[in-house]
């Protein structure tokens, strides 16, 4: 189990790019095979989430080649979504977007199939998808009342339209009843309570598949098939958001992050820093699948805010370091609306209290979210990441700001969304740190 130790840092100055977005990369690997030909992808993320995604397409007959040694920019031969039957059960490790979209493929295809993963998405719930795919016709079978994995999908080759009114805001929800609807006949369509991440739709369009949103609902018609294109995967937002946090709690600091997605329903993260003081620049461009550009933020004396409603789905996995920047703040900040972090890699809501009060935060935890009293030293202690990435690069930040040494424990679930992160890590405290 690797730690990682981290210490105090006075200020940070820097410009970095972050790795491919994890959403996008998932999507792009995914959507390219369904294609009907050759898709090149650039600047794919390759972290663990994503290589099993590329693993599970390959077990199934999906061609796919890397072209540089960095193993960012792939060759996808399309197969039109004639997948094989694999002849082992598909390991998607700690990865929910695996699971939950391919379930959503696979209930399309004529065979049976068995999904796997770590101990962390074991436990997590896959009911919110085998009930609308069961809706559809599929059959899907998993562990007890809310269906934990493993789960075996019998899929058939002609679904049934439905429409869906998800009970959560969930892209992943979202992603698979869509994904399936391209095998069902007729038009269907998902309603969700609020607006999650659009990637899915985004990224189908480009593929020139018709999907259409009216108000809450999005809809698609089945037997599509998409275009093949070339996709080129922003840097990811969720991973640039450490390093925001980090120079936005102090007013010393300033960095610039390039080339990230600025997707506007992901970029909550950048509101609520705005929101609690810090100076915020934005050059987007919005030519391609994504609006993506460059991010500059100046640290400042951070305030207190309120975090809730309708904004949370579009900073849900940014949720655990706004923690960490409320406890840097002035003031009370205020998370609600945000039980979904419940069911994450950790129930992130007890988890992010937890530490953070053994760093020597005020913090109350509440059913949805959690109020943080700011202003208090905080302390180095042991933080156990419990197989959650973004709790191990969370609790990484606030070490930079607490006195003594913070020890991540368990950090190398690391590798899930972001690799090269310690490194980064690192570089700004020797590099940067004056
Ligand atoms: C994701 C959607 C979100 C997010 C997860 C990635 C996606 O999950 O938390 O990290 O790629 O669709 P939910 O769909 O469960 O909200």
């Amino acid at each position: 189990m690797a730690d990682l130790r981290v210490r105090k840092s006075e200020k940070f100055l820097a410009e970095i790019t972050v790795p491919g977005d994890k959403s996008i990369s998932h999507r792009a690997l995914l959507f390219s095979a369904l294609s009907n030909g050759i898709c090149e992808i650039t600047g794919f993320l390759t972290s663990e989430d994503c290589l099993a995604t590329m693993a599970a397409l390959k077990a199934m007959g999906v061609q796919i080649e890397t072209l540089d040694k960095s193993g960012t920019h792939l060759r996808v031969q399309g197969c039109r979504g004639d997948l094989h039957d694999p002849e082992r059960p598909i390991d998607c490790g700690n990865s929910g977007t695996t699971m939950r979209l391919l379930s959503g493929i696979l209930a399309g295809r004529p065979f049976s199939t068995t999904l796997s993963g770590d101990a962390s998405l074991s436990k997590r719930p896959m009911n919110r998808v085998a009930i609308p795919l069961g809706q559809m016709g599929a059959e899907i079978q998993g562990q007890g009342e809310r269906c934990t994995p493993p789960i075996t999908i019998k899929g058939r080759e002609r679904l049934q339209a439905i429409h869906y009114d998800s009970p959560v805001a969930s892209a992943q929800v979202k992603s698979a009843i869509l994904l399936a609807g391209l095998s069902a006949e007729g038009r269907t369509s998902v309603r969700e309570p609020m607006p999650s991440r659009d990637h899915t739709e985004r990224m189908l369009r480009y593929l020139l598949v018709k999907v259409i949103r009216e108000g809450d609902t999005v809809s698609i018609w089945g037997g599509q098939v998409p275009e093949s294109r070339d996709i080129q995967v922003p840097g990811d937002i969720s991973s640039a958001a450490f390093w925001l946090v980090a120079a936005a709690a102090n007013q010393r600091s300033s960095v610039t992050v390039r080339n990230v997605g600025l997707n506007p329903t992901r970029t909550g993260v950048l509101k609520v820093l705005g929101r609690m003081g810090a100076r915020i620049t934005e050059r987007i461009d919005e030519s391609g699948c994504e609006p993506m550009g460059d991010v500059t933020i100046t640290g400042a004396g951070l305030h207190g805010t309120e975090i809730g409603g309708g904004e949370i789905p579009s900073l849900i996995d940014e949720l655990p370091v706004l923690a960490v920047a409320a406890a840097l703040a002035k003031g009370k900040t205020t998370i609600r609306d945000a039980q979904e972090l419940r069911v994450k890699e950790s129930d992130r809501i007890s988890v992010v209290a937890d530490g953070l009060r053994r760093m020597g935060a005020k913090v109350e935890e509440f059913a949805d979210g959690m109020e943080i009293m700011g202003g208090a030293p905080l302390h180095g202690t042991e933080i156990q990441a419990l197989g959650d990435h973004r709790i191990a690069m969370s609790f990484a930040i606030a070490g930079l700001f607490a006195d003594g040494e913070t020890v991540i424990h368990d950090s190398e679930c690391i590798e899930t969304s972001y690799p090269g992160f310690v490194h980064e890590l690192e570089q700004l405290q020797t590099k940067l740190t004056l």
